[in-house]
């Protein structure tokens, strides 16, 4: 059977020195949930950074390596430089807010980020040609790998060779903002299938395509360069079964109790989000206040819990954003708290999965407000854990999960209004409506999981490729 090359920025683990300690941990983000078992299941080589090595002795190194190795994951090395051009500062600090439609945070006059970005995707396409055997299959993720597809068509014509974004594609008239639209287009149709969470997504790129590079318009297939690239929506999802097997374990449903035990009464509502701006954390706080305002009576009975993971911190509008967040809930703990506790407990850490399902299990309602978000999954991981088909579940209308799991209270994360009722409705829905509403998203989130997501994409791939009719030909 032909292997599966899996590339992306981030390796399911990451590397992390701190004061002569080295821990490998499982990476936080969309990106490594859904990858994880399309790697177990087929075997394969997973290639990307694993976190920065530059202060291990000889030995930790060899020892993080061998331990690399026994996951098959195939170490991209970067620089303290690289770290800082091509992924705080391009791939973070350019295409990230771009392609969230948030313009405001872009920085685009470090010409020297994008030419760092451009070695770097070079480096990759280099690991690649350097573990390639023939019959291979290559899967490139996300916007920080976007030129990565067409210089690997360089190398090995033939190659197949697959692409996948993980974040929204912004409207034509966003994505013309960049300076290096045109390379980013044609980076990403080097590839042979280029995938996308929603049809709105795919529909932006081909517009984008069609103004920047002058191609004929198709949603399904694009002519270039005298090759097909197969344009497909392929929503990202999660191990079902994982979530149903943790929610189902003695011990995490005892963490449950214990949380819902300490909050005495109270009921729960919970955000679980990376810390990033994109997420809607501020506006979320803010309705939480404005929920406080308004319902004098419930606040005695409502316990608000933000885990947020840390992220991103060298990247300055992360650093901003967190003191911004830092401020919020202390502003709302101080105006709302009491001698026995406060409405919002805010923990900024990272936490093994079991503890995050603990607190979806623990959880009445669980908000996920991002103002853009690609697709997210902390939603579809709230819905998998209910296994009793109880819980309230609030989303954006600007994830990309609100195109499937359109029986979720809808809200528009802007709407800080709209925000603090639909708070008060989901606390006061009935078992029933919870129980209709749980029953059809989990019946949507286990049909459509991780599995089949990775299965329809490889699908194409296998089938995709080949030369456009020639133009006049019958
Ligand atoms: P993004 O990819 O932008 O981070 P997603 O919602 O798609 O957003 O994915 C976030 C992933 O990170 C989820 O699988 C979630 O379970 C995981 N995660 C969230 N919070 C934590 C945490 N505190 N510790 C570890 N993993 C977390
Ligand atoms: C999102 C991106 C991923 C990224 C993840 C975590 O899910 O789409 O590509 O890996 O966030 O971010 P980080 O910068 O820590 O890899």
């Amino acid at each position: 059977m032909s292997r599966l090359l899996i590339v992306s920025n981030r390796l399911p683990v990451t590397v992390h020195a701190d004061q002569g300690d080295v821990s490998v941990v499982p990476s936080a983000g969309g990106l490594v949930t859904a990858l994880r078992g399309p790697h177990e299941r087929h075997g394969g080589l997973w290639l990307g950074w694993p976190g920065d090595l530059a202060r291990l002795t000889e030995e930790q190194r060899r020892d993080v390596e061998d331990r690399l190795e026994q996951l098959g994951a195939v170490p991209v090395h970067l620089t303290s430089a690289e770290v800082s051009r091509y992924y705080d500062g391009f791939s973070n600090g350019v295409l990230w807010p771009l392609f969230h439609y948030l313009v405001e945070k872009l920085h685009l006059d470090a010409r020297h980020n994008w030419e760092s970005y451009r070695e770097v995707n070079e480096r990759f396409a280099e690991a690649i040609v350097a573990r390639y055997r023939p019959g291979d299959r290559v899967w490139i993720h996300d916007y920080q790998l976007t030129l990565v597809p067409a210089m690997l068509r360089r190398r090995i014509p033939d190659a197949r060779i697959g692409f996948f974004l993980h974040i929204p594609f912004p409207a034509a008239e966003v994505f013309r903002i960049l300076p290096w639209r045109e390379q980013v287009l044609r980076g990403m149709l080097g590839a042979d299938v280029v995938g996308f969470h929603t049809t709105a997504y795919r529909y932006h790129f081909v517009y984008s395509a069609a103004r920047v590079l002058g191609l004929d318009p198709d949603l399904e297939t694009l002519a270039y360069e005298g090759r097909r690239v197969r344009l497909g929506a392929y929503p990202v999802s999660i191990d079902v079964d994982e979530f149903v097997r943790l929610a189902r374990d003695e011990e995490v449903r005892a963490e449950a109790r214990r949380i819902r035990e300490s909050a005495r009464g109270r009921k729960i509502v919970l955000g679980v989000d990376r810390l990033d701006y994109t997420k809607g954390i501020p506006r979320r706080m803010l309705a939480i206040e404005r929920f406080l305002e308004r319902e004098p009576e419930l606040r005695s009975k409502v316990r608000f819990i933000q885990l947020a993971v840390p992220t991103r911190e060298n990247v300055d509008a992360y650093a901003e954003f967190r003191r911004v967040v830092n401020e919020l809930v202390g502003r709302i703990n101080g105006s709302y708290g009491t001698l026995d506790d406060v409405p919002i407990h805010f923990l900024h850490r990272s936490m093994p999965m079991a503890g995050v399902v603990a607190l979806y299990l623990a959880a009445d309602v669980m908000m996920v407000t991002p103002l853009r978000d690609g697709m997210n999954l902390v939603c579809k991981e709230y819905v998998a854990s209910r296994i009793d088909d109880t819980g309230a579940l609030v989303l954006s209308e600007f994830a990309g999960a609100a195109a499937e799991l359109i029986e979720a209270l809808l809200v528009n994360p802007h709407d800080i209004d709209a925000v603090a009722s639909t708070i008060q409705r989901a606390l006061v829905m009935s078992p029933s409506e919870q129980r209709v509403r749980m029953q059809a998203l989990r019946r949507r989130v286990v049909t459509h999981d991780a599995h089949r997501w990775s299965h329809r994409f490889l699908n194409d791939l296998e089938r995709a490729g080949g030369v456009p009719p020639a133009v006049g030909a019958a």
